[in-house]
């Protein structure tokens, strides 16, 4: 048995104690258990009073932690060393905010000058009129920008962005279309944004996009285009001026590239300075969780709390509802996040893993979830973790009270969530003890938006870290992609009398 493993043991044996017991036990119980982050754009609370963890629990993860080799794995992270031993490179998504080996961080500041050199050409019309961009990328190309333009870029009576940017990730046409609709040709630049400038959505939805502009009379369409890419030699021999790609460091990952050239369209919806704010504000967690140690490491302790609901106690989900209409993209960016990081079945030294690896993420949008999905939340038969997130101050000038009546609907999902309610009638009896963990940020800013990603960035790795898996791979997605290569390859026969049935069907095949 190793030391982990007597760890979980350990972990395993501790008796289970209610929620309401946890508080009953401590009056200093919400204090104790939650914290907050300092950052320039407005302080983020975390308050993971009514989950489970208790003094014995946390002691016992921070044994695990201490011989998971935390502090070690933390320091090859946040140094430059190799953190993706599978394909033996660095994962540098923190060297893109001033964290990490000089030389990628001295690159990294190379990349976000020629950005902001670009934006402010742009805005300031040295490259003729431009009022739209059609950003191209799937996965984690396009997520970081959907949500953060989503978030942050949203017109009102006083602001509209300079460049309205259209996200465009799925191979289905309507995607494309819907953009093409929207944008006058004429006035249009699109981002074609992806590491390896191969994937098969990304450049076959590039190559519509260079038709359309032909096709609306745009003289020179691939000038328009700006290159978001670790590959520029493909981007230039697909057509892309050298001067227009601009090229992000192979390691850093797809799902953790927001913060490099794939944030492009996020400036020219913001300007330089709202995309600056995000790296700092992501930043700021950085260093919180370079410096902390133990329990009071925010992005690690909620990784203790994940860890007990899936490794403890069975939860093979975890739920999370923002709050605030702005915040909508947010569990879509996190399933990525954490699904294509920690859904593995080995560990990171190549052995079989003996235990769950990251359960299923999902989620949506407060208070449209309490009329759809909270049923299951309050009275199904299993548990649930629930992370609630809650903006303090609202992003609109309508009356005061949608935004008090949207924060009461959450504090009040959490506490009945605990609380449950006795009946006589077992249909409208609530068992309570059900855990949440509410995130509470002071504003929505672009410094706010960049910290709370940076944050469950952080908790991702610390949750690979303690059950010793590689969190920066993702062999999980490449057998479909080959599969779907045979076929368009017309590959003869071989696959299942199913598929073959189906590709028959739909007339792909004979
Ligand atoms: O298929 C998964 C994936 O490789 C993701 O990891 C990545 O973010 C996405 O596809 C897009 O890849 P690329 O940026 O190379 O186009």
């Amino acid at each position: 048995m190793t030391d982990t493993d007597a760890r979980w043991s350990d972990l395993a044996a501790m008796p289970r104690q209610t929620l309401q017991d946890l508080f009953a036990a401590d009056d200093d119980r919400v204090r104790r258990f939650s914290g907050t982050l300092a950052i320039p754009g407005g302080d983020i609370l975390f308050d993971w009073s009514k989950t489970h963890l208790s003094d014995a629990l946390v002691a016992g993860f921070e044994g695990l932690a201490r011989d998971a080799g935390f502090d070690g794995a933390r320091e090859v992270l946040l140094s430059g060393g190799i953190a993706n031993p599978t394909e033996g490179r660095a994962a540098e998504h923190t060297a893109q905010r001033g964290i990490g080996a000089d030389a990628s961080v001295a690159e990294a500041d190379v990349l976000h000058m020629r950005m902001r050199g670009l934006v402010e050409a742009i805005h300031e019309g040295m490259l003729g009129e431009v009022r739209h961009l059609i950003h191209i990328g799937i996965g984690g190309s396009a997520l970081g920008p959907a949500l953060a333009i989503d978030a942050l870029a949203r017109p009102t009576a006083e602001w509209r962005a300079p460049v309205d940017v259209h996200v465009v990730s799925n191979i289905d046409g309507n995607a494309l279309e819907a953009a093409f609709e929207a944008c006058d040709p004429a006035k249009t630049m699109i981002a074609v944004a992806s590491k390896t400038f191969t994937t098969i959505e990304t450049m076959t939805n590039a190559a519509s996009a260079i038709q359309w502009l032909e096709e609306s009379g745009v003289s020179d369409p691939y000038g328009r285009v700006v290159a978001l890419t670790a590959a520029p030699d493909r981007a230039v021999e697909w057509g892309v001026d050298e001067t227009r790609v601009l090229p992000f460091s192979e390691s850093v990952g797809g799902r953790y590239s927001l913060w490099s050239s794939i944030g492009f369209p996020v400036a020219m919806a913001l300007g330089w300075d709202g995309f600056a704010a995000m790296l700092e504000g992501a930043v700021a967690v950085d260093r919180h969780f370079a410096d902390t140690d133990g329990f009071a490491n925010l992005p690690l302790r909620a990784a203790f709390a994940d860890l007990m609901y899936v490794q403890l106690r069975g939860c093979q989900t975890r739920a999370t509802f923002a709050y605030d209409e702005r915040l909508a993209l947010f569990p879509d960016y996190l399933q990525q996040l954490e699904m294509e990081s920690n859904g593995k079945s080995v560990t990171a030294d190549g052995k079989p893993l003996h235990r769950p690896s990251a359960p299923i993420t999902w989620g949506g949008t407060g208070t449209d979830a309490q009329h759809a999905v909270f049923q299951l939340l309050h009275q199904g038969t299993v548990e649930v973790p629930v992370d609630f997130i809650a903006v303090k101050a609202p992003g609109h000038d309508l009356d005061p009270e949608h935004h008090t009546i949207l924060l009461t609907n959450c504090f009040a999902q959490g506490a009945a969530l605990m609380a449950g309610k006795d009946s006589i009638d077992a249909a409208r009896a609530y068992p309570g003890n059900r855990p949440s963990a509410t995130i509470l940020c002071e504003a929505l800013t672009p410094a706010t938006l960049g910290a709370l990603i940076a944050f469950h960035e952080h908790r991702t790795f610390a949750n690979a870290v303690l059950i010793e898996i590689n969190p920066f791979d993702q062999f999980g997605v490449e057998l479909g992609k080959q599969i779907a290569n045979q076929i368009a390859a017309g590959a003869g026969a071989g696959f299942d009398p199913s598929t073959e049935a189906l590709l028959a069907a739909a007339g792909l095949k004979d």
